[in-house]
């Protein structure tokens, strides 16, 4: 197998063999899920004022719906655009109390397992693609990337080495690559994660393209070879194993990881609310039913400890923490946890600032910048201001693409155009560290 691309020639000659393998590759198309959300619906609804943000609040919490803007109830204020997944049985008592109260909505999705089917892939192309030439436009499932990582680490050695920084809660192995030229002993490095968010499936989507892109770009671009010569990346494609297992087996809209609690039949903690950085303050929720579960204790969760535990032992060569999200198009750095500007602002700013035109300048798509707080909202016990506050110097969180359109489900027709435009920011932050600044 080889997963940096073959001609075409060699790809059509294998045609026939590959729709032999449809089955074996793909059994039962796992990712619709057996309908189960047929007929739901994804709603945007902007409160006016405070007393429709708190009739919202109270409908949100009666119908148990799932929150994808903001993420947690305690966000929804009044002016702010909040988008909620309403199953479908549902969601005729909430567009009757909507038209009762006036509040302004809008229906972005009339029924999600539509919007759910036509952005993903047909198995036929998946599987004619993945025997011939790895295929880094569809999502992969877990076990694909684990192999996909296995994969490179014996194929591109010179450049890559993989491994584990511990286990996850369900006993899966949290996976790093190293990748960076070996040449001296001391580097400064970049650690960027993907995935601690389950349903935000874009980001390893991401972290698999930014590596793919190293290895085919390192001989040919000067700055990629510049890159990968001056500093090491820790690539962490998938952070939260269990959650990301979880979103394509039994429930696409998993946020969480997958632990157990002692006392309620709720699963999982919210892996970017477990830090010790102000822990379950604003922002976060101290009921394990929420989504935004802090935890019952900082790094409670085996894979947020064996991450803190990794960075704390490298902080000293690690220059830059980012981590990938979506979806929201910002790109966002310290604080999350309260509205203040961080020392040697300007430096981080113009970063940010030099990024997302970068970014911009492909396909014209525009993020916003700025402090997390101030730019998203507030959220306490997150893993950049845990990592900013342990001394590293740059980080920044990206959500990446859309703004709501299609949201979690963001087709796999625009993995390229989001992961192309998305490579030129992170490039251009890299070479921004690389050259001034503290
Ligand atoms: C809607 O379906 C869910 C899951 O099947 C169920 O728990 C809930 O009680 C149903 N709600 C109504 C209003 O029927
Ligand atoms: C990656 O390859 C090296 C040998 O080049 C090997 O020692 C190491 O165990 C491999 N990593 C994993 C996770 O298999
Ligand atoms: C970073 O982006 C800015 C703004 O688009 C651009 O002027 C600069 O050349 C870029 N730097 C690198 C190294 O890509
Ligand atoms: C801010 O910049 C100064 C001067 O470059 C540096 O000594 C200091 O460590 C920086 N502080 C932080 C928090 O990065
Ligand atoms: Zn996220």
């Amino acid at each position: 197998m080889e997963l940096l691309g073959k001609p075409r020639s060699q790809r059509a000659a294998f045609l026939p063999l590959c729709l032999l393998f449809l089955k074996i590759l793909h059994p039962g198309h796992s990712h619709l899920y057996s309908s189960r959300y047929a007929g739901d619906k994804v709603i945007r609804l902007i409160p006016n004022t405070e007393e429709e943000a708190y009739a919202l609040k109270k409908i949100y919490q009666q119908l148990k719906v799932d929150l994808w803007q903001p993420s947690s109830i305690s966000q929804v204020s009044e002016g702010t655009v909040t988008d909620v997944h309403i199953p479908h049985n549902d969601s005729r008592a909430l567009l009757a109390f909507l038209q009762e109260t006036n509040i302004h909505y809008k229906i972005l999705m009339e029924d999600l397992q539509k919007v759910l089917e036509k952005g993903s892939s047909l198995p036929t192309q998946r599987s004619r693609r993945s025997v011939s030439g790895y295929n880094y436009e569809v999502y992969h499932s877990l076990e694909e990337i684990q192999n996909w990582m296995h994969h490179l680490n014996k194929t591109h050695s010179g450049l890559i080495h993989m491994f584990s920084i511990g286990k996850s809660y369900e006993g899966r192995s949290l996976f790093v690559l190293k990748l960076g030229r070996r040449s001296r002993a001391y580097k400064r490095a970049v650690w960027i994660d993907c995935g601690i968010h389950a349903r935000e499936w874009i980001g390893p989507a991401f972290c698999q393209w930014f590596v793919k892109e190293a290895l085919l770009t390192y001989k040919s671009d000067p700055t990629m070879r510049k890159m990968l010569n001056h500093l090491y990346f820790y690539i962490m494609p998938v952070f939260n194993v269990d959650g990301y297992h979880f979103s394509w087996t039994n429930d696409r809209f998993w946020r969480k990881t997958r632990s157990r609690n002692s006392r309620f039949r709720c699963r999982g903690v919210d892996a970017n609310r477990n830090w010790r950085v102000k822990w379950c303050d604003e922002g976060a929720s101290m009921h394990p039913c929420d989504d935004t579960y802090c935890g019952p204790f900082p790094e409670s969760e085996p894979e947020v400890k064996a991450v803190a535990n990794f960075l704390r032992k490298h902080k000293k060569h690690i220059r830059a923490y980012l981590s990938f999200h979506a979806y929201a198009q910002m790109l966002l750095y310290p604080y999350s946890y309260k509205y203040a500007t961080i020392p040697n602002f300007s430096c981080v700013e113009s970063a940010a600032h030099k990024a997302v035109k970068a970014l911009q300048s492909v396909y014209g798509i525009q993020y916003r910048y700025g402090p997390a707080s101030s730019t998203l909202y507030v959220s306490s016990g997150s893993s950049m201001d845990w990592a900013y506050k342990n001394g590293i110097p740059y980080t920044f969180a990206f959500e990446l693409r859309d703004t709501g359109h299609f949201g979690f489900l963001l087709p796999e027709m625009l993995i390229k155009p989001t992961c192309t435009e998305t490579m030129l920011a992170v490039k251009n932050i890299t070479m921004h560290l690389l050259r001034k600044c503290p």
